[in-house]
């Protein structure tokens, strides 16, 4: 039997969605007002979750207290407060939450080994919400 265990975590930071190789026309069709390049800031809600069995001993599939300092030590105090585009994550990529996804899922996935990392999804916006997760391939092909 396996059992999930859902987690939220928040954190602020700004950002500008921009390739450096798209003229500035290609830029602003791709990206729109999210290419202004005084970038803008999101309240981003991180929602983590991970799988396994439930341990018989604590019935728990993993300790809250073991979560909270992952996400802590690995994505809000990387990411709080700061400005995306300066992190080396995204030297090579846009900062977007389809990304930002992916990269918190392969930080958080590396640290809670061998527990499962089912997922990671963030929510950017009221309306707008994205989600990375083991079963895509992509994921699949980083976490065994
Ligand atoms: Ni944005």
């Amino acid at each position: 039997m396996i059992a999930h265990f859902s987690r939220r975590y928040t954190f602020s930071a700004s950002h500008r969605l921009h390739v450096d190789h798209f003229s500035a026309e290609q830029n602003r069709v791709a990206f729109g007002k999210c290419n202004n390049p005084h970038g803008h800031g999101h309240n981003y809600v991180v929602q983590v979750t991970v799988s396994g069995p439930v341990d018989p001993a604590t019935g728990m599939v993993l300790n809250m207290a073991t979560l909270d300092a992952a996400v802590h030590t690995a994505v809000l105090d990387r990411f709080d407060h700061r400005n995306l585009n300066h992190d080396p994550l995204f030297a090579g990529q846009t900062s977007t939450t389809e990304n930002l996804c992916c990269e918190i899922y392969h930080l958080l996935a590396s640290i809670l080994s061998p527990v499962t990392l089912r997922s990671v999804r963030i929510e950017e916006t009221e309306n707008n919400f994205f989600e990375y997760s083991r079963t895509s391939l992509a994921a699949a092909s980083h976490a065994t």
